[in-house]
């Protein structure tokens, strides 16, 4: 396990102490010693493999300097060095993250043999943290793949709802990085912007192409939309609370949506934030049965219907992007 590459941290106020751990140590380990926690704890960004510590020092004790690097640098091992066999603080320092420790006076093998098998402890976390992301990154190509098959195949029923669901996810991305939506929740939001009307596949073509306005009994089949993509989408898992947008995106903040006609903020907050951008893209898109809106007419659309049929607080957070977005070109290109 020893090799000139692996970093150990020495750290113990007796200069004797240091030196007797560096002699052991320097064979197998590249060593720094230090006699200050607070310079070993600078020095975390030599990125140290093992630190050996002192449990009793003057500025800081070891336990605190132990919770202090683990916060820093979680997979570094830290062996305690304890002059006296004080269990009750040797146990501490094991429940707060220590691998091990030893006892003053120490030989050379229990040293060695400690460094060891902190460093074996420390590889195993390595390969298993490595291992976990390789299948969360295996387990997100997956779910992505899965997305883009799914848009696929509503491209293959009705082009216009692949293009628009295209469009409303990205803006839905760019104004969601805007007003501090988190990465991780962006990445469901997306995955469910991109799928918000696979429901439509339900629906017979003849009323989703149909020129001119729809009968009362075509509108009712329209509206079967985000049930039937909710019913679709349900048994998968990687849309988590996206999968609100796909059952709510069309109720209304006043009670006049559907599917439940849900009001106010019982309508889940993702649902209310894309009803405005997938309205916002329906109006500015060219329809058979009308013609489209500038993207200065659609905002002001939004903002008339501020507390009617958009959340009010929602409105006043994306108007002033939706502003900046026109006058930087951006919504002309989507
Ligand atoms: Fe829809």
């Amino acid at each position: 396990m020893g090799n000139k590459e692996t970093r150990v941290f020495v750290l113990d106020d007796e200069k004797s102490v240091q030196e007797s751990l560096r002699m052991i140590l320097k064979d197998k380990y590249q060593v720094f010693t230090f006699n200050c926690p607070e310079k070993a704890l600078t020095d975390l960004s030599l990125e140290p493999d093992l630190i050996f510590t002192d449990i009793r020092m003057f500025s800081m004790s070891g336990l605190e300097f132990l919770e202090k690097v683990k916060k820093i640098k979680p997979q570094v091992e830290v062996v305690m060095i304890t002059a006296y066999p004080d269990f009750s603080s040797s146990l501490q320092a094991l429940r707060s993250g220590a691998f091990d420790y030893i006892v003053k006076p120490f030989g050379k093998d229990q040293v060695l043999e400690a460094a060891e098998r902190a460093l074996q402890r420390r590889n195993q976390v390595i390969e298993s943290t490595r291992m976990i992301q390789d299948l969360r990154e295996a387990i997100d190509l997956n779910y992505e793949a899965t997305t883009r098959a799914l848009v696929l195949a509503v491209d293959a029923k009705d082009s216009y709802t692949a293009e628009h669901s295209r469009r409303t996810s990205e803006l839905l991305v760019r104004l969601g990085k805007r007003i501090g939506i988190s990465h991780s929740k962006l990445i469901t939001y997306k995955r469910a912007a991109d799928l918000h009307d696979i429901g439509k596949i339900g629906i017979e073509e003849s009323i989703l192409r149909k020129k001119g306005p729809l009968t009362p009994f075509e509108f009712e089949k329209i509206k079967q939309h985000p049930l039937i993509g909710y019913q679709i989408l349900r048994p998968t898992t990687f849309l988590e609370e996206g999968l609100d947008i796909v059952l709510y995106h069309h109720e209304s903040y006043d009670d006049r949506g559907y599917p439940e006609g849900l009001k106010g903020k019982k309508i889940p907050f993702p649902a209310r934030l894309f009803a405005i951008i997938d309205t916002y893209d329906a109006m500015t898109t060219e329809r058979c049965y009308r013609s489209k809106l500038s993207p200065g007419e659609a905002i002001e659309e939004i903002m008339k219907a501020k507390g009617k049929q958009f959340d009010p607080s929602l409105v006043d957070l994306l108007v002033p992007h939706f502003l900046k977005f026109e006058k930087d070109g951006y919504l002309y290109k989507l």
